[in-house]
């Protein structure tokens, strides 16, 4: 059996048969790239090769500067230094890295990531003429469109939802601080008000309603007027069979989000649910 050679042949696998990418055309996709480099502090770009031996997508023709610029664009979509894709050490001088080298396993999944950009942004998005029309003006997909400054593009949902599952709710609840700490503001991750309600609906329906008022606890510290925080956690309770907390949470909540009818029914239930009880 012939191995298959991984460059031409997986980023290829997700393309029709028969459709070839104009490698020039990159020139235009990344010139946005290009641009937004030209803003930063210069790079010494006298310690990166003039020639390039190695390009499997970009144009072989293309020139240092812009080759910079993409370069960049690739960084700072991920959130990452050169490094991280090439062999060389951070702090050392760029002239000391191997460029060249496909050694890392990085380098290999951003060139899978290039052709798959470009197969996006080229050939399939100018596709939705057919359906209607595009976005005007047309939204041009980047490393960031999906990348957001980090090299795994997770959500912040399956972020937490990953730990939960490896360590628990309590490392869930530190990982969220981490984050926050360093990514607030950035446009990274979503720190609204409803993704850990997400993340505690999705443990309510596992069952773990506990682990999941945990969470919707965490929510309030930093969301205190969160009326549908005190919801969650009413829904919590109830769920638990603890009638006494969840009408406490139902009842703030309808003070912070008056006039919800669902916040009023679950009430209403409840109450007179222990009126019977009671009486
Ligand atoms: C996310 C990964 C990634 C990051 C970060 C990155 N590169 Fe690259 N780089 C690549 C890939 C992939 C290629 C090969 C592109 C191709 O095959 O067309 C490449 C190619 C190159 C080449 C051409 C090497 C050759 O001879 O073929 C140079 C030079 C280069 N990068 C410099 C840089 C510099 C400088 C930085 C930091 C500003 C940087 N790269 C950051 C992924 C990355
Ligand atoms: C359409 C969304 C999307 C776009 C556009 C995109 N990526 Fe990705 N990228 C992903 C996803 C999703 C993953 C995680 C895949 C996995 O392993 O499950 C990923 C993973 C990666 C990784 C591996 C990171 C690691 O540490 O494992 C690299 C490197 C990467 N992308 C580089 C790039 C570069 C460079 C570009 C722009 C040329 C780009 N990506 C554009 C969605 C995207």
């Amino acid at each position: 059996m012939r191995t298959p050679e991984p460059f031409s042949r997986c980023p290829r696998s997700i393309l029709p048969t028969r459709v070839r990418v104009d490698r020039r055309s990159l020139l235009t996709a990344f010139g946005l790239l290009v641009v937004l480099g030209a803003g930063l502090p210069r790079l010494g770009s006298a310690q990166i090769p003039e020639e390039f031996n190695n390009l499997q997508v970009l144009p072989e023709e293309i020139e240092q500067r812009q080759l910079v610029g993409v370069m960049r664009g690739f960084a700072m979509g991920l959130g990452v230094r050169c490094w991280y894709c090439h062999v060389g050490e951070e702090g050392k001088p760029l002239s000391e890295f191997d460029f060249e080298s496909d050694e890392k396993l990085t380098k290999k999944k951003a060139r899978f990531m290039l052709e798959m950009t470009q197969y996006l942004d080229e050939e399939r998005l100018p596709g939705l003429t057919e359906v209607g029309d595009r976005a005007d003006p047309a939204v041009r997909l980047t490393c960031y469109t999906c990348h957001r400054g980090r090299p795994v593009p997770r959500t912040l949902e399956e972020e937490l939802g990953h730990v939960i599952a490896e360590e628990g709710v309590d490392a869930a609840g530190a990982r969220y601080r981490e984050l926050r700490e360093e990514f607030y503001g950035q446009g990274a991750f979503n720190f609204g008000e409803f993704t850990l309600l997400n993340v505690a609906e999705s443990l309510g329906g596992e069952g773990r309603v506990e682990d999941g008022i945990e969470i919707v606890k965490l929510n309030l510290e930093f969301f205190p007027e969160s009326g549908f925080s005190y919801f969650a956690l009413g829904e919590g309770y109830r769920m638990l069979g603890e009638p006494a907390e969840a009408i406490a949470a139902y009842e703030k909540a309808q003070e912070l989000v008056p006039g919800n009818p669902m916040i009023g029914r679950r009430l209403q239930e409840l109450q007179a649910a222990a009126e019977e009880g009671g009486g």
